[in-house]
């Protein structure tokens, strides 16, 4: 197997080419520290406040596709051959703001500043994907951004009337989205990348075969889906996590298939991708996936990794649970299913063998005489966890 020790991606305008990145470098503080791109703020560092949003754009069979994050929680190794879009990229020629910015600007929707560039990014993704958006659809947006000083209220009215100051379609991200295609197929080179120091190491394997070796050489070592939990080791515990292999570029793991009896679940997949398909097949899951964290956190975080890791916070594991799933377990000797009742088999413990790692869940579809139900139970409606998450 060819390796690389470079992660190599697009930021805003610019080919960025790193060496010997370490596996808890975080993008918050590449971009803060290292580049001085200070726009993107820093609250909490751990996934909660929508501060430090930005947007990452990735290769999806062919199609890329932009998505708000947290970057203090993104891992830096993880944005290979991905494009990162801070909200400095986002005024025109001669500092003329954005259709975005004007909006809270002329709406009011902002007064210390300090939570409006992380708003502005998370709107900004809204308005490229559903330019005439609802309240409720805005909600939904905002759910990953906490504002203490403006309130909502403005944010909201500046949200709906960005579609008065420009186009999706004339916006940047799309008209160059064929040159950042091309560039960012360029960066694909199947290789495998071995980064950062020994004791702070990581791996992104080149595929899923390759995932297995890695993991046959290192047992021991910390699978990295989303991060939205592994990012909090790193920024609040500072526990060590290397070596740590990352799976999230691995399209082979992303498949979501839908059959007769059921849907099938790749451990790749984030809670965001697979909203939509489980919303048709189960719609009782429809309100309870909104109640996942914020929209950020979603679009980072898989069913796999929520699975996997066994936090007894995890909002997935009641409600697959209830439904009767499977989780599959791959290695390099092999795969194995069982029922997800019985992976986890104490507090704190799976039946994860070391070199396992989970590579699909399957959702049998409900008997004609089923009826499902899910709640979540929380202090806070939105992004909170769960005091109690039940599925019946
Ligand atoms: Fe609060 Fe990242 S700094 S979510
Ligand atoms: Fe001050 Fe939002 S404008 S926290």
């Amino acid at each position: 197997m060819t390796t690389r020790s470079e992660i190599r991606f697009v930021l805003n305008d610019r080919n960025v080419s790193l060496d010997q990145v370490s596996a808890s470098d975080t993008l918050l503080d590449f971009l803060r520290i290292e580049r001085r791109l200070t726009g993107t703020k820093e609250g909490c560092a751990e996934g909660d406040c929508g501060a430090c949003t930005v947007l990452v754009g990735r290769l999806q069979n062919g199609v890329l596709r932009y998505e708000p994050v947290n970057a203090c929680i993104r891992l830096t190794a993880s944005l290979d051959a991905c494009h990162v879009v801070s909200v400095e990229y986002l005024s025109g020629p001669n500092g003329k703001l954005h259709p975005v910015q004007q909006a809270m600007v002329d709406h009011h929707g902002s007064q210390c500043g300090f939570c409006t560039p992380g708003f502005v990014m998370s709107l900004y993704a809204l308005w490229m994907g559903t330019p005439e958006p609802s309240e409720q659809q805005i909600e939904t947006a905002v759910q990953g951004n906490l504002c203490r000083c403006t309130g909502y209220e403005p944010i909201i009215k500046a949200a709906l009337a960005v579609n008065q100051f420009g186009s999706p379609a004339a916006d940047h991200l799309n008209t160059e989205r064929d040159t950042n295609t091309k560039r960012l197929l360029a960066l694909r080179d199947s290789k495998r990348v071995v980064t950062g120091p020994a004791g702070d190491q990581a791996i992104l394997p080149a595929d899923v075969d390759d995932l297995a070796d890695v993991l046959a050489q290192h047992p021991k070592a910390t699978i990295i889906a989303g991060s939205t939990d592994v990012g909090l080791w790193v920024t609040k515990f500072l526990r060590p996590i290397s070596p740590a292999v990352f799976v999230a570029h691995l399209e082979e793991l992303q498949a979501i298939t839908t059959t007769d009896d059921g849907v099938v679940i790749g451990a790749g997949v984030t809670y965001s991708e697979s909203q939509d398909v489980l919303a048709k097949v189960f719609p009782h899951l429809t309100e309870y996936w909104d109640r996942i964290a914020g929209w950020q956190v979603r679009n980072m975080g898989t069913i796999g990794g929520n699975i996997a890791n066994g936090s007894p916070i995890g909002d997935t594991p009641p409600v697959l649970i209830s439904l009767g799933a499977e989780v599959t377990l791959a290695s390099a000797s092999g795969t194995r299913s069982l029922p997800l009742e019985e992976f986890f088999i104490d507090y704190g413990k799976q039946d994860r063998k070391a070199g396992d790692f989970v590579s699909s869940i399957r959702i049998p579809r409900a008997k004609s005489n089923q009826i499902d139900a899910a709640y979540k139970i929380s202090k806070r409606r939105d992004e909170d966890i769960s005091s109690v998450a039940a599925g019946f």
